[in-house]
């Protein structure tokens, strides 16, 4: 069954909320029917570029930047609650904030647990040569997703923005 009703906003985790959008103003972003389920869209005001997921758990924004090294999220893909970074195919639960999938460079995971560089299943673990370009990438930490509070007023996405 269909249903014309708005998206409702996702529930988020409170302690993952982006510092500054408590007291931040609403902006509204985008018409709600242009993002259907299942899409994603990049909005940018100013500085800040925001991720739109119309996630199964509802309306989720966040910053528009991998947690591990920053790239756009929002031309990764989007399969259920789940995203997929385009750039090193790590992936993150947009309904919790956590790494579901460790992106192929290794690293660290957001408690510091280490883990190496991908490597296919049915071969042998390669080590990264040696250099500083190696150990930046086993020093990268994943952070977590930081969430903007979302609204929907008169059919349209407003997104609390950092103040
Ligand atoms: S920048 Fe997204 S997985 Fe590396």
């Amino acid at each position: 069954m269909t249903t014309n009703a708005p998206p409702a906003p996702a529930a988020f985790p409170p302690h993952l909320q982006a510092p500054g959008t408590d007291t931040g103003p609403w902006e509204p972003l985008l018409d709600a029917a242009k993002l259907p389920p299942g899409s994603m869209r990049r909005i940018t005001r100013g500085e800040l570029d925001v991720l739109l997921a119309h996630t199964p758990a509802g309306v989720v924004a966040v910053a528009d930047r991998c947690p591990h090294m920053s790239a756009p999220l929002s031309i990764g893909t989007l399969d259920g609650c789940v995203v997929a970074c385009p750039l090193h195919s790590g992936r993150f639960d947009l309904a919790s904030g956590d790494p579901v999938q460790m992106p192929t460079t290794g690293g660290l995971w957001p408690d510091g647990t280490y883990e190496p560089v991908w490597c296919p299943p049915d071969r042998e673990p390669r080590p990264d040569p040696p250099g500083i370009k190696a150990d930046a990438r086993r020093l990268t930490r994943i952070r977590r997703l930081r969430y903007y509070p979302v609204r929907v007023v008169d059919g349209v996405i407003e997104v609390a923005v950092p103040s």
